[in-house]
């Protein structure tokens, strides 16, 4: 059986704006598995992380722009306890990213969706329910007329901020180096926030990291990554 539009459409939201490609080849495999996979681990548009059947105190850490799933994968094996929600616009990410969940055993620990994570975040998760977010190495958006592209934006940071629990993290990964710059910048002012590098600016490479697939093309073209860590504050 094929993926029908109407199947599709349940996860995606072609119609919203977004940038980037969302569609691509999808192996006749894949199909199968998404087929079966998003009915049960899927997050349709109409419905939010309440109605997602997450287990009751679990942590819930989302993902956003999880491209072929290397972190979402290797982040569902370090932490067994974990509920992962991943976001990702590109079909054939998802598709990939799905195969290698089930492979790797564990994708009934994930929710995941095709939607835009903007939409996400403000209309399927609730205020101070997740436990963090990881954003790796996300569109840079070079020219500086596509800046306002660029996922991390003032009122994105706002966003994210009231949907963390207190003393929940946003880490943040680029390669690039004047998006790193952007995000920091961004950031750093995010009232609530506190950047865990403190002046420093950036994080160390966290050592059992794995590398993603855009960490291993900026290293491959000798580029340094950036990694940031905020936490929001806990006010009594
Ligand atoms: C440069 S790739 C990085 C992929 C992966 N995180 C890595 O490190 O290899 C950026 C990813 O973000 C996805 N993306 C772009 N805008 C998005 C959005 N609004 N919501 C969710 N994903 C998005 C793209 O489709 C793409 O897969």
């Amino acid at each position: 059986m094929r993926l029908t539009k109407e199947f599709r459409q349940q996860y995606s939201q072609q119609e919203m704006r977004t940038h980037g490609r969302k569609n691509g080849f999808v192996t006749t495999g894949q199909e199968a598995r998404l087929l079966h996979w998003l009915p049960l681990i899927g997050l349709p548009k109409e419905k939010t992380l309440r109605d997602a059947n997450i287990p009751e105190g679990s942590p819930v850490v989302m993902e956003i722009g999880f491209g072929n799933g290397d972190f979402l994968v290797q982040q569902a094996q370090l932490h067994p306890d974990w509920i992962l929600v991943g976001a990702e616009i590109y079909l054939p990410g998802v598709a990939k990213a799905v195969a290698r969940l089930e492979d790797a055993g564990v994708v009934e620990r994930t929710r995941i969706t095709q939607l835009p994570a903007q939409f996400v975040m403000e209309h399927q998760v609730s205020a101070e329910s997740l436990d963090g977010i990881f954003i790796n190495h996300p569109d840079p958006w070079p020219k500086k007329k596509h800046h306002k592209r660029r996922i991390i934006q003032k009122d994105f940071a706002a966003l994210m901020v009231t949907r963390l629990k207190p003393g929940g993290f946003i880490k943040l990964a680029s390669d690039i180096e004047d998006l790193a710059e952007w995000m920091r910048e961004i950031l750093d002012q995010t009232p609530g926030l506190q950047n865990m590098a403190g002046d420093a600016g950036y994080i160390q490479r966290d050592a059992d990291r794995v590398t993603t697939k855009f960490e291993e093309r900026g290293n491959h073209a000798g580029r340094q990554s950036h990694f940031l860590h905020y936490q929001k504050i806990v006010t009594n």
